[in-house]
Parts: C-alpha cells; sequence; structure tokens
C-alpha cells in the first residue's frame, strides 16, 4: 500500500529504526528494492530524482512505482521525489501521485548554487502548503553537504554546491533547524553532518567518529518530532569496488559511510538514510563481471538479472541494519 514519509517514519521513530530511501531509475532497482523488502519484511521508501524523471520518464516511473506496491501489496511504499529545486517540480510530483516530496531550497533552483536561509524558508513553505493540502508529506533542507576532509560537495552532475565550502555551511545549525521547523512545519529535515553525495567521500579508510554525530544529537534534541535525513550515505562497499576494477574499470582508492556510523546516526534521530551510488557500484560490477565471464553472452535479461541480485543484497543487508528488517 502506498503511504506517505510521514506515516512511515512516524513508526520508525517510535520503534527506533531508521528506513534506507533508494533511488530508482529503472526496473532492475524497483525489483532489487521490493524482492529485498518482500524478503526482510521491511517498509520501502523509493526515490525519484529529476535526473530519474529525465533518464525514464515521469508516466514510467510512476506505473514502475504503482506496480511495485500492485506486486507487492503487502509491503507499505513511499513514493518519494528526491532534491525538488522548486514548489513547482514539488507540485508536478504531487500531481503524479507521489506520497511525499523534497523541497531542497538549501540550494538555488540551478542545484548548485548554495541559496540563503530566507530564499530557503520561503520556497518550502510554499511546497508545504501545497504538499499538506493533498496529504502529501514533505523533506527540506537546511545545510550544505559536502567532504569535511576537502570542503568538496561531491557529486560532479548531480545535485551539490559546485563551490568549495566552508565547515560551518557542511554542520546544520541546531539554533537555525529549530527556526526553520517552526517556520516551515516540514516533516523531515535533511541535515548536513560531514556526509557528501557520490563515490568519493572520503579518501582514507574512515575511523571512529567520521560524522559529526553530537551535532546530530543536538539537532535532534531541538526537533524531537521532525525526522532527520541523512543523505550521501552510500558506504562505497570495497568488495564491488574490486570487482569494477579487476574487470576493466578504473575507479581510484575511495571510501563511503560506515554501516557502524549511520547507525549511531539512527540512535539519535535519523529516520531516513538515502542510498543510490551502492546500487550503482554493485550494478556495475555485476555487469562487468557477467561480460568478462562469459563473452559470448548477449542477451541483456542475463547480465541484468545479475545487477538485481547484486543490487538486491545490498538492499538486504541495509534493511537488516537499520532495524528495517521485520517492520513492514
Ligand atoms: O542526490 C542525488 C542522487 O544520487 C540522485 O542522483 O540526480 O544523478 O539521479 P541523480
Ligand atoms: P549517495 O550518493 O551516498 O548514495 O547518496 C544518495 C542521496 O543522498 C540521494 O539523495
Ligand atoms: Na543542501
Ligand atoms: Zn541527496
Amino acid at each position: 500500500a502506498l503511504i506517505s514519509l510521514r506515516q512511515l517514519l512516524d513508526h520508525a521513530a517510535e520503534h527506533n529504526y531508521g528506513v534506507p530511501a533508494f533511488n530508482v531509475n529503472n526496473l532492475e532497482q524497483m525489483r532489487a528494492i521490493m524482492e529485498a523488502a518482500d524478503k526482510t519484511d521491511s517498509p520501502v521508501i523509493v526515490q525519484a530524482s529529476a535526473g530519474a524523471r529525465k533518464y525514464a520518464g515521469a508516466p514510467f516511473l510512476r506505473h514502475m512505482i504503482l506496480a511495485a506496491i500492485e506486486e507487492f501489496p503487502h509491503i507499505p511504499v513511499c513514493m518519494h521525489q528526491d532534491h525538488g529545486t522548486s514548489p513547482a517540480v514539488c507540485q508536478r510530483s504531487i500531481q503524479l501521485g507521489f506520497s511525499s516530496v523534497m523541497m531542497d531550497g538549501s540550494l538555488k533552483e540551478d542545484g548548485k548554487t548554495p541559496a540563503d536561509y530566507d530564499y530557503n524558508v520561503k520556497v518550502t513553505q510554499q511546497a508545504v502548503a501545497m504538499a499538506h493540502a493533498c496529504g502529501v508529506s514533505v523533506e527540506g533542507e537546511l545545510g550544505c553537504l559536502g567532504s569535511l576532509e576537502t570542503g568538496d560537495a561531491g557529486e560532479e552532475d548531480g545535485i551539490g554546491a559546485d563551490c568549495k565550502l566552508t565547515h560551518e555551511q557542511m554542520l546544520t545549525d541546531p539554533e537555525e533547524a529549530a527556526e526553520f521547523v517552526r517556520a516551515t512545519k516540514v516533516d523531515a529535515l535533511a541535515i548536513a553532518c560531514g556526509t557528501s553525495h557520490g563515490a568519493y567521500k572520503f579518501t582514507r579508510p574512515p575511523t571512529g567518529d567520521i560524522l559529526a554525530i553530537d551535532r546530530i544529537k543536538a539537532i535532534h534534541a531541538r526537533i524531537p518530532n521532525t525526522h532527520l535525513v541523512m543523505h550521501g550515505s552510500s558506504s562505497v562497499p570495497q568488495e564491488w569496488l574490486k570487482i569494477i576494477n579487476e574487470f576493466g574499470g578504473a575507479i581510484p582508492e575511495t571510501y563511503g559511510v560506515p554501516i557502524e556510523q549511520i547507525c549511531e546516526g539512527i540512535k539519535y534521530g535519523v529516520r531516513k538514510v538515502n542510498i543510490d551510488t551502492d546500487l550503482r557500484l554493485s550494478s556495475t560490477g555485476a555487469v562487468r563481471k557477467f561480460l568478462a565471464e562469459n563473452p559470448k553472452e548477449f542477451d541483456p535479461r542475463k547480465f541484468l538479472a545479475k545487477t538485481t541480485e547484486a543490487m538486491r543484497d545490498i538492499c538486504i543487508d541495509r534493511y537488516q541494519a537499520f532495524g528495517t528488517a521485520g517492520q513492514a
């Protein structure tokens, strides 16, 4: 059944678990997410970015998610729009039947330039007014995602600042978060706490508290009824990097967010955990390996089935690690 983000995360907060929000662009990702949820009895958040709409087309995306709900009627599914860059984008998603939208007013409409606080409040208020009138949840964002190590925003072509960020910009301020939530009435808030989008998060193996866990605690203490969202939460599995590079890839040494750090965040109020890169890496690895080992094969179903399998295993791992398993 289709449920809103508010309904799903209220349950997660009550029962102290987190929910991975996986990006979806194609049939294989959709199947992987749903089969993993079915196997582990987990509720689902599937999210579609502007890039996904451009790739698959809005009607295909919408019907793919509806098909998932039809095939797995016992699994609660939240259909979420990732990184909306304007109230108009959110309105279109509401029309399409999404049960939740993200209004990312931390960046201007280009999705690249950090926006000021007043702009963020204004566009988020507009999105909330529309969405709440339709029973749709809203995720806002305050702060700029970037590597505390380098000040880089991560993503080259996706959503993210295209300038060096200061330490201050990369950590959401708890007081400002409280004021923002009071002014906008968002259901969930994406915070900046040391993660960044994409595969290149850390150049050395992360140890200890690589995320600003104390900052998460402080924000949660100020806005206990607003669900915190951690973007840029891929763990960048080293075993998949190895497979990619063993079979013709050339991805430089890089590290993601350790699962234990995400679990620390969940302990202190993080409820939605955004993951895209890990599914991209595992499906690329699976294709490279299959085609290298089976040079005579040309049926796309053969290698695409391998991507589904690889992504499904990642989803199962995350549902289990975040405590989502058994909560459907
Ligand atoms: O936050 C960005 C997500 O990973 C979606 O990426 O815009 O390339 O679809 P995309
Ligand atoms: P990753 O790039 O770490 O997978 O993060 C995805 C994300 O935050 C989508 O909004
Ligand atoms: Na941001
Ligand atoms: Zn994101």
